[in-house]
């Protein structure tokens, strides 16, 4: 379930959050925080007014980053991605401008990585995106089955290189 015991390198932080337009976005949402590599990136560029939601579903991390990050622009939340349609709404949020997922797609059931990427394609502003770093491309024909759209990139500065998808809804 963690995809990989080594946090993301600068190079893909970079490579992955130069994608976000900082000045729009004002709800992100961050699955799989680990131990909050991206999580300090994203707080660090994004807009005072912006909330930025993280759902991790390991109990030890997600004490981590409460501890470790106590920015009141930050809510960690405890559970699944694909119970993200219910995280939003018991925060009254409408929608995300962005998601940025670096949770094992790859390793998960078919059904289950479909779903998860509908229930984010169904948070989704109609202008937002959805951002994924993986170290396969195994999730691509999923991507494309729910999104209209899906740029692809690459970082090979990374431990392991990975794949960087940019889906738009
Ligand atoms: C490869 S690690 C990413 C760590 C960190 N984002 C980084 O870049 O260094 C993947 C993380 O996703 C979490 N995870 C796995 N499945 C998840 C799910 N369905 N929902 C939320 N988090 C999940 C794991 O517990 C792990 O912390």
């Amino acid at each position: 379930m963690l995809g990989s015991i080594i946090p993301s390198s600068p190079f893909l932080v970079r490579r992955l959050l130069d994608q976000v337009d900082w000045a729009r976005a004002r709800v992100i949402v961050e699955y799989g925080p680990g131990v909050g590599t991206i999580t300090r990136e994203i707080l660090r560029r994004m807009h005072p007014d912006a909330l930025l939601v993280v759902v991790e579903t390991n109990q030890d991390f997600v004490a981590f980053l409460h501890d470790s990050l106590p920015d009141p622009r930050l809510q960690v939340v405890h559970g699944s991605a694909a119970d993200i349609c219910d995280t939003l709404v018991e925060r009254e949020l409408e929608s995300a401008d962005y998601v940025i997922a670096g949770i094992p797609f790859s390793t998960m059931p078919t059904p289950i990585c479909e779903a998860v990427l509908r229930s984010t394609h169904q948070v989704l502003s109609p202008s937002g995106a959805l951002l994924i770093y993986q170290f396969s491309p195994k999730v691509l024909p999923h991507l494309q089955n729910v999104f209209s759209e899906v740029r692809h990139g690459f970082e090979p500065l990374n431990v392991l290189p990975a794949q960087l998808y940019y889906c738009v809804p």
